[in-house]
This record gives C-alpha cells, sequence and structure tokens, in this order.
C-alpha cells in the first residue's frame, strides 16, 4: 500500500516551461564513496511562457543539495526551498546564471536510473526522468540546452572519460586523478546526457560520410569482451550508409560512441554521440550469439543511430508525444533490417510480436494510445504501443503516400524541425505539407487505443461475374475510451483464381486489366467493394503484408487457407494462412473429445513444406513454427493455458510422428549446406535443422538424440550449439539433457551474455522449468538480483515463455511472481513494473485462473512503500 499517491500527469495540461536553459556546464568529482556534481546553468525566463513571475522549479531525485549560487552569490536559506522532488528557487531575475552543487552515491544507486556503477564502471540512464537523479534540472524533453561536461576521476581505475560530443581539454590532477571536459555543440535535452567513466578497451574505426567528413567510431567495452565488437561496429557503418541513402541524413558530430555495459533496465539508449548499451544488445560472437541475437542487435545498433536524427536532432516536446521518436525509429530499424535480410521474415517477425504481445497490451489493462492521454509514471509507457504499433502507424503512412511522397514529407520535417522538441501532430503535418494528402482521420491512430478489428463477408455472382467484398471495422473498448469512430485504415488485398494465378482487381465493369494488388482505403464503418469480369469464384488474400495493424475476420474455410499456403504471391499471407490453418486445427482439438483426429490435411501441408527445396526456406522455416502458447492465448476468450499447452503438444507429436523420415532428411539436408556464413540463407538452413531436431526429441526418437547430441559437441556457432541444448531440454531425455546443461555452464560460465541464454533456455521449457527449478536457479551463484539480464532471463522467461509452468491450477506460478515482484520493486522499480505484466491480464483467463491472478496482485498492492512504477500497474490492472 502506498501512502501517497502519485499523482496523474495530462496532456491537455502541458505548459511550455516557465524557463529556458542555453547552457549548461557540468563538472563530475567521481569517487568510491559518491560524486559530487557542479552544475551551472545559463538561464533566462522564457518569452512564451504566460507565467511571468514564476518562481523557478528544478526537478530532482534522492540528491544531497550542498550549495545554490546564483549569479556568483550563494542564495541564503529562505531564498530556495526543497519540496520532495522539486528545488524551488522563489525570486530570480530575467536572465541568471546558477549554480548548484549537488552530492549522489552512484554506488548505492540499485534503480539504475541517472548516474550509477555497473561492473565497477561510472554510467548514466537518463531516459526518461534520470537526470534528476544527477542534478537539480529543469528534467523535460523541451528545454534544451548546450552541454559541457568535465569528468573526473582516479586515473588508475577510470583511464576512460566520455560523455556527450567533443572532447576539448583533458589533463592530470593531484592525487592521481585526471580529467576530460567534453562538448557538445548540439543543444539537447537532460534525457540524451551520458557520462561513462571505467577501465576499457577501446574499439577504433572511421566512417566518411557522404559529404566527405570522416568520423572517428569508437567502441568501449570490458577487456574480456574485446573479441565481440566486431559485428556491432560493422553494423553501425551500415546503418550510417543506409541512413545517408534512403533518407538522406548524414552524422553531424566528427565522433560516435558506443558502449557495453552489463546492467542496463533496458536495450540500449541514444545518448548524444555516446550510445549506450545493454551488453546482450551489441556484444556477439559467432561462438557466443545466436543468429536471432545477431539480428537483434544489428537492429538495435541501426535503432540507436537512426535516433541522432529521428529523437536528437528533432526531439519530443512532452513524453506524452514519446512514440514520435520511438514509432518512427522502430519503422526505420525495420526497413534497414527488412533492406539487410530477408523482407518477408522480418514482416512475420514483427507481425508476430505485434499479434501476440502488442494486441495483448492493447486488450488489457494498461491499454493507451500510441500518444497517451496521460500516465502516471513515463517509464510505463516505454511499450509495444509505443514503439510497434507507434511504427505500424508510421508504416501505413508510408504506404499511403508511396516512397517518394513520404521520403518528401521526411525530408520536410527534418528541415522544419531541425533543433526542435515537437509533437506526433507535426510529423503527420510534415506528411500532409508534403504529400497533399488530408490525414485528419488517419490522426485517429494517434488518439484512440485498441485494436480495430475487420469483419469481412464475400458475395459471388457467377451470371454477372462480380465478386463483392462487405468490409466491416469496429474498434473495442479500453479503460477511459468508448464508442470510437472509424478509423482510416489502409487494407491491401489480391484474388486469386482456382489454379493460384493472381487475377486483375476491376473496380468498374469497364475496367479490364486492373493492378493485382489493390490497397482500399477503409474510412467507414462499413464498405462494399464489387471486382468486375471474374469467371470463377476468386479466392481472396487480405491484408496482404500486414498493411495495418488490425485483426482480421473472415470465415476461411480449411481449403482456402491450405490453397493460400502454396499458391499466394505474398510470401506474409502464404505463413499467414499456415498459421490460421494450424490455429484451427489446435484449438479444434480443444473443442472436441479428448482422441479426436487431426486433420491429416495439415501434415500434408507440412509435408509438402519439408520436401520442397525449391521453396524459399528462410520462409519455409517460419511456416514450419507453430504458433505460440502465447498467441493462442491471446486468440482465447478465456484461456484455458493448460488445455491450450495440451492441444498444441498433441499436434507437435503427432506431426513430428507422421513427418519423422521427412524431418530427418530435412535434418540432413540443412546440415550439408557448407561453412559457417550469416545469409538469411544460412540462417533459414540453421533454423529448419534445429526444427526438425527440436520436433524429433519431443517424440523422443533416438535418432534424433544422436543428432543433438553429435551437433551439440561439433557446433562451430552458438545457433546451432544452443539449438541443440535447448531441443535436450525440451524434451524428456532427463540424463543427457542434465549433463548437457552442466557441460554448457562449465564452458560458458565466464560469459554473461550465455549464462543469461542458459538461464532461460531452463526457465523458458516447460520440461526443466518447473517452479522447484527455477527457484533453484535463483539459488544459483551466477543469478544477480541487481543485474536486469539475469532477473528477466529468469524470471521474465518463466512467467512470459512457459506458459504451462507459470499457469499453475494451485496458483503457485501467480504467488511466486508477486514475491519476486515485491522484493525487485525495493531495488528496481522499473524492473518491477515490467515483471508483473504477465499477472495484469488476469481477466484474460479461465475463473479458476483469472481469480488467482488478481489474488497475487492484491498481494502486490498491499506491500509496504510500493513504488510509483508498480502501484499504477497494480492500480490500473485492479481497476
Ligand atoms: N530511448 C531508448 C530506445 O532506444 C529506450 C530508453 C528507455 N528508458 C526507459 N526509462 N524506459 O528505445
Ligand atoms: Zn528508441
Amino acid at each position: 500500500m502506498r501512502t501517497n499517491q502519485p499523482q496523474t500527469i495530462y496532456l491537455n495540461e502541458y505548459q511550455v516551461p516557465a524557463y529556458l536553459v542555453d547552457h549548461v556546464d557540468l563538472r563530475f568529482e567521481l569517487f568510491e564513496d559518491g560524486a559530487r556534481v557542479h552544475s551551472t546553468m545559463t538561464v533566462r525566463k522564457n518569452p512564451e511562457s504566460s507565467q511571468a513571475d514564476a518562481p523557478l522549479e528544478l526537478n530532482g531525485d534522492s540528491l544531497k543539495l550542498e550549495s545554490v549560487t546564483l549569479d556568483g552569490s550563494q542564495l541564503a536559506g529562505d531564498a530556495y526551498e526543497e519540496q520532495g522532488d522539486k528545488l524551488v528557487v522563489h525570486t530570480v531575475p530575467a536572465q541568471f546564471e546558477l549554480n548548484v552543487v549537488t552530492w549522489i552515491e552512484p554506488q548505492n544507486n540499485t534503480r539504475l536510473e541517472g548516474l550509477y556503477k555497473s561492473s565497477g564502471m561510472f554510467c548514466t540512464q537518463c531516459e526518461a526522468e534520470g537526470f534528476r537523479c544527477i542534478t537539480y534540472y529543469p528534467d523535460r524533453p523541451d528545454v534544451m540546452a548546450v552541454f559541457r561536461t568535465r569528468v573526473e576521476a582516479d586515473k588508475a581505475d577510470y583511464p576512460i572519460l566520455l560523455s556527450n560530443g567533443n572532447p576539448i581539454e583533458q589533463g592530470e590532477l593531484e592525487g592521481g586523478r585526471h580529467f576530460v571536459t567534453w562538448e557538445d555543440p548540439f543543444p539537447k535535452p537532460a534525457y540524451l546526457f551520458a557520462l561513462v567513466a571505467g577501465d576499457l578497451v577501446e574499439k577504433k574505426d572511421t566512417f566518411t560520410t557522404c559529404s566527405g567528413r570522416s568520423i572517428d567510431l569508437r567502441m568501449y567495452v570490458e577487456p574480456r569482451n574485446s573479441a565481440k565488437c566486431d559485428f556491432a561496429m560493422d553494423a553501425l557503418k551500415r546503418s550510417m550508409r543506409w541512413d545517408e541513402e534512403v533518407y538522406g541524413r548524414e552524422y553531424d558530430l566528427d565522433i560516435f560512441m558506443i558502449v557495453a555495459v552489463d546492467d542496463f533496465n533496458m536495450g540500449a539508449m541514444e545518448n548524444k554521440g555516446l550510445n549506450i548499451f545493454n551488453s546482450s544488445c551489441v556484444l556477439a560472437s559467432q561462438e557466443t550469439a545466436t543468429d536471432a541475437s545477431f539480428q537483434r542487435i544489428e537492429a538495435i545498433v541501426a535503432h540507436e543511430y537512426f535516433h541522432n536524427w529521428s529523437g536528437n536532432r528533432v526531439t519530443c516536446r512532452d513524453w506524452f508525444q514519446l512514440s514520435l521518436k520511438e514509432g518512427f525509429t522502430v519503422f526505420r530499424d525495420a526497413q534497414f533490417s527488412a533492406d539487410m535480410g530477408s523482407p518477408t521474415v522480418k514482416r512475420i517477425e514483427d507481425a508476430t510480436l505485434l499479434r501476440t504481445a502488442q494486441f495483448a497490451e492493447d486488450a488489457g489493462p494498461m491499454a493507451h494510445p500510441v500518444r497517451p492521454a496521460s500516465y502516471m509514471e513515463i517509464s510505463n509507457f516505454y511499450t509495444l504501443t509505443i514503439y510497434e504499433k507507434g511504427a505500424e502507424v508510421v508504416r501505413m503512412i508510408h504506404n499511403l503516400l508511396g516512397d517518394e511522397l513520404f521520403r518528401k514529407g521526411s525530408d520536410l520535417y527534418f528541415e522544419r524541425h531541425d533543433g526542435q522538441a515537437v509533437t506526433t501532430d507535426d510529423f503527420v503535418r510534415a506528411m500532409e505539407d508534403a504529400s497533399g494528402r488530408d490525414l485528419s482521420q488517419f490522426r485517429l491512430w494517434y488518439e484512440q487505443a485498441g485494436t480495430p478489428v475487420v469483419t469481412v463477408s464475400d458475395e459471388y455472382d457467377k451470371q454477372s461475374g462480380v465478386y463483392r467484398l462487405n468490409i466491416r471495422q469496429s474498434i473495442p473498448d479500453t479503460p477511459g475510451q468508448s464508442g470510437k469512430k472509424p478509423q482510416h485504415i489502409p487494407f491491401a488485398l489480391g484474388l486469386l483464381d482456382q489454379t493460384g494465378q493472381p487475377l486483375p482487381l476491376n473496380l468498374t465493369a469497364d475496367e479490364q486489366n486492373g493492378p493485382e494488388e489493390r490497397v482500399l482505403e477503409l474510412t467507414d464503418a462499413e464498405h462494399s467493394f464489387e471486382f468486375y469480369g471474374l469467371s470463377d469464384r476468386p479466392v481472396p488474400s487480405l491484408l496482404r503484408n500486414f498493411s495495418a495493424p488490425v485483426r482480421v475476420q473472415y470465415p476461411w474455410t480449411r481449403e482456402q487457407l491450405l490453397f493460400l499456403m502454396s499458391h499466394d504471391p505474398d510470401g506474409f499471407n502464404r505463413w499467414d494462412a499456415g498459421q490460421r490453418l494450424a490455429v484451427d486445427v489446435i484449438q479444434s482439438l480443444m473443442e472436441a473429445s479428448g482422441d479426436a483426429e487431426i486433420d491429416s490435411r495439415l501434415v500434408e501441408a507440412y509435408r509438402s513444406l519439408l520436401n520442397d527445396t525449391s521453396l524459399d526456406q528462410a520462409l519455409v522455416a517460419k511456416m514450419l513454427l507453430l504458433p505460440s502458447e502465447a498467441y493462442l492465448v491471446e486468440l482465447a476468450d478465456q484461456a484455458d493455458v493448460p488445455a491450450i499447452h495440451e492441444a498444441r503438444e498433441r499436434v507437435l507429436t503427432h506431426l513430428a510422428t507422421s513427418l519423422r523420415e521427412e524431418l530427418v532428411a530435412c535434418y540432413r539436408r540443412s546440415l550439408a549446406q557448407g561453412d559457417y556464413q550469416l545469409t538469411p540463407d544460412a540462417i533459414a538452413h540453421r533454423s529448419l535443422r534445429n526444427t526438425a531436431l527440436a520436433w524429433l526429441l519431443h517424440i523422443k526418437d533416438v535418432e534424433g538424440l544422436a543428432f543433438a547430441l553429435d551437433q551439440y559437441q561439433t557446433a562451430d556457432n552458438m545457433t546451432d550449439r544452443l539449438g541443440a541444448l535447448r531441443a535436450l531440454v525440451n524434451s524428456d531425455f532427463v540424463d543427457e539433457r542434465e549433463k548437457t546443461l552442466a557441460d554448457f555452464y562449465d564452458q560458458f560460465r565466464d560469459d554473461p551474455q550465455v549464462v543469461e541464454m542458459w538461464f532461460s533456455v531452463q526457465a523458458a521449457s516447460h520440461q526443466a522449468g518447473q517452479l522447484p527449478q527455477i527457484k533453484a536457479l535463483l539459488q544459483h551463484s551466477a543469478f544477480d538480483w541487481k543485474n536486469p539480464n539475469k532477473v528477466r532471463s529468469v524470471i521474465g522467461a518463466f512467467a512470459g515463455q512457459n506458459l504451462a509452468g507459470f499457469h499453475k491450477a494451485d496458483g503457485s506460478g501467480y504467488q511466486f511472481l508477486a514475491d519476486q515482484v515485491c522484493r525487485l520493486d525495493d531495488s528496481n522499480p522499473q524492473i518491477a513494473a515490467r515483471l508483473i505484466s504477465p499477472l495484469t491480464r488476469w481477466k484474460k483467463y479461465a475463473p479458476q485462473y483469472g481469480q488467482q491472478m488478481k489474488a497475487a496482485l492484491e498481494h502486490v498492492r498491499n506491500k509496504n512503500e510500493l513504488s510509483r512504477d508498480v502501484y499504477e500497474v497494480v492500480l490500473k490492472s485492479l481497476a
């Protein structure tokens, strides 16, 4: 229970800042028992503010104030006041210099916000509101200042001293200390400030920009990670080139730095010129990183780099606008990844994440618009809705405008708003102005929460050759929002004839050679579209390439799905048809009696996927994966996890048993693909091989076991080694599983990123990850409560991926999670608030589960001194 209730902050109460800061001069004295921060700000009244004689208010959190000086004179005690999380200076002139000295304790900072220590080094995380944990400051993104930062520390322990911008001075100090001064010429909000001090190795490279400027590229990592930097450095150079070519964006400073830190709440942070990464999102080598990690690293390196324009040069006016930079930047990194690898596979991965997790968020108690209207704790709004749905919204604008006009729009946006802190509305306006299109209805995507449901029905008239599609849209109510207006939905589709050939889409009787694909623009609650000149009933291919983040309902027959699986020219929809078919088969098993038969057509469809080597193997690798339990939960009304788990396992067993020979052949074929490479094709073969392995072990196949043990021993890369381990862990070859797990740990115990995989492979497995085993993992010497990656890899993987282990009829999984959240809330509220999320969806589950989930939430609510982060989530979930 919280005693003082946190305030809700509303978008419609936004006011421009009363004071602006033009320049900040920071001096950090770093010591083992704390740090002294000297800040000198050049402040002036904001001419645009109506608050004429407002006192100066600065944000602060966990600071020890040592002195306040205004224009050179120390302020008397009654001239200012520390009010909880604010420093208020009562009367100030129109323009002045304010000096504030604070003392902070980075070594005791377990929240990992502001300045903290991670394996011996000093580092920062200031987004969204971490800078106020460093010094008193107007900590809001619409206050942009030029920063100069002098860092002082012991030279032997902290030879590397970094901050934003360019180094301008360095030197020796007394007592074995030294300093470096950095200056960042680009005005920026405090959330983009960064500082690093440590004993790090430096990796050097250079990049020549399109205008011929040479940029120094630097990576700083702990010495033991020295061999894990090449991939990220390369990805950085690819990103820099890509942003020039695709968006015309050139890098602006003379140096760009990346630092890896082990303890980090999120993936990475785009601080100006000094990106700080979670080690697991940047360090990689063939022996220690899986294909999935390589792809993730490439995407995150690109994402943070792209923020230099979409986020830093043009930033957010306030935190309600977070998706302005995150949605746009995720869209940009997705385009980049698509260009670097397989576009279809990338689209499938993004749509899977969206449909599984973002749709669930949109249907749950924390549902919020892409531009939220209120929040209590902004950290809780770094969500899939802001990031992924926000990216989908930008993608739809891209699809509506087309490549060229979209580029014109982004050019206009960057030119018009360079150096400014702006809103999502400014972004949309730039797109409108550049294209001449009216996006006023489209703006509802930013304002209305909830996933639109698009219901399609069709009629065919043989006589006239007219095929009619009736399309309705509706948007479900979400907390605080009901009676929503129809949105502007780009709906891509095609029609196929009975042989699988695409048909021309003629929208009038006169049209003859219409295009084979159209993007229908849905703007009303109901539309009907007629297609002319069709001599047979066509098969519709709907929402191609997932052209909008919506749920499509259409009464597909299994014949149609099988047909689309093998004929749709749209790769995404081929995959989607396979998913829908598998979902249908699994769901009908759940409804039928225990030994109901499994549709043999599913087996045959998978058989052709496995046999037809002429197919795009990257797509086949994706198509072979059954829909996840989490997705099946999302599709259910009152999810019964054990029933879902059992039905899905039965289908898997049936497929693996029926296709055993094909799986063995597929496994052997994929092994013969030659040396290790990181190409889409080679990645596809590793994925196929590991799926085949998993399926064979699922049915306890002894030949499969031999494959797995051999692959584990001889693998020259982590994808194969971990693939074999995972297959063993998920099997009931208990002895081999335990032996291999022990061997793996012995081999990689000194590599935190690999140990994290080792934890999560077990925690996510319904075989090796039952509650007693999870509790044992928490006792393991490599587990560390202070390290978010470790917490996520055990507790997060258990509650988020091991649904059968977590959702037990006795509620033990829920109570366990509630206890861990309470424990973490005291040290790291951001992590605690994220970890609790599986419980928040309690209404989604069958009552015997849901009620116990709710009880676990209530248990958390009753804890003493709940953080604002967890309080907000629990309050909204129980509302
Ligand atoms: N802006 C960072 C990114 O690239 C994420 C920062 C998250 N910070 C937080 N407090 N949740 O997406
Ligand atoms: Zn971002």
